[in-house]
């Protein structure tokens, strides 16, 4: 099946579509009519991927293999997304993890993590950025992960990016209140995906029944984007707990708004 029309929803970018949950994304996306813009480094991926969409949903797909991590390759695919006004929903969603002790882990492997979780998701939502804000349209879907909650010992450079994630689409979503551009920030538990393999981490090891499928955590996702959630965790059944931590979060941040020093930090003991 092919089609030479453009879609009327316009195009997605989905980050990291060459496997589990974006790979998914592409494919949920291509259901609902979106062309597709799939980003990853592995071209051969993208092109089964590609093949396969393109068989059976009318859409038009393009692959740009790129390593997001590299400044070369974040830029190429910058100047590509700023210059395609056909865009109208970005998946931030390549990501990496290492589950190395700080003490241990290679410099390399931190900052080609922050490069991609931190760096390339900022880079890639300002490219997107002044499109949107021209047509007063457009999906931005920034996926976190619920280590960005708070500090985990397992994944404490992990686990920053991911709050960095949560801190940034927060603020860019008070940013754009008064515009029609819908933000969405997503935060995983532990999924099924090669990102296990990545970290060297055997799925195994974590238990039966203790990861969601990619499938059910990007349908709960576009859910949330359809009931027209901000803050989507696929994996919390209980939903005031969602709410009581932001609320807890603003309270706090609007208590720390004082001139002068807290009395416990200027009494003498
Ligand atoms: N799986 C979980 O338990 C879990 C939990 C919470 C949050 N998340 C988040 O969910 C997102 C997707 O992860 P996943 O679990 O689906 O992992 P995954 O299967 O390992 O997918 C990661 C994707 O990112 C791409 N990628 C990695 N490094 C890249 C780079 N330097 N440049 C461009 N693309 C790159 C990979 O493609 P190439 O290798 O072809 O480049 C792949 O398509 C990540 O942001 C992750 O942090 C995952």
């Amino acid at each position: 099946m092919n089609q030479s029309n453009p879609s009327s929803l316009g195009t997605a970018v989905v980050t990291g579509a060459s496997s589990g949950l974006g790979k998914v994304y592409a494919h949920r996306l291509a259901a609902r009519g979106y062309d597709l813009l799939l980003i990853a480094r592995r071209k051969d991926r993208l092109e089964t991927i590609t093949t396969e969409l393109q068989s059976h949903f009318p859409v038009q797909v393009r692959v740009l293999a790129v390593d997001l991590a590299h400044p070369d390759g974040l830029s190429a695919a910058s100047e590509q997304i700023s210059a395609d006004a056909t865009i109208t929903m970005l998946v931030n969603n390549a990501g990496t993890s290492s589950v190395e002790p700080v003490a241990q882990v290679p410099v390399e492997t931190i900052t080609n993590l922050i490069a991609l979780n931190v760096t390339a998701l900022t880079v890639l939502t300002k490219a997107v950025l002044p499109g949107f804000v021209k047509r007063n349209a457009g999906t931005i879907i920034n996926i976190g992960s619920v280590v960005g909650i708070t500090g985990f010992a397992w994944v404490p450079v992990y686990g920053g990016t991911k709050a960095y994630v949560q801190n940034f689409t927060q603020g860019l979503k008070l940013q754009l209140a008064e515009t029609e551009i819908r933000v969405q920030y997503v935060a995983p538990a532990g999924t099924v995906s090669e990102s296990w393999d990545v970290m060297g981490v055997p799925m195994s090891s974590l238990g039966e029944g203790a990861l969601m499928d990619t499938e059910a955590c990007v349908d709960a996702a576009l859910k949330g984007l359809d009931d027209g959630e901000f803050f989507t965790a696929p994996s919390v059944h209980d939903e005031t707990l969602v709410q009581k931590y932001v609320e807890a979060s603003e309270t706090l941040l609007a208590a720390s708004q004082q001139p002068e020093p807290a009395p416990r930090y200027t009494s003498r003991s």
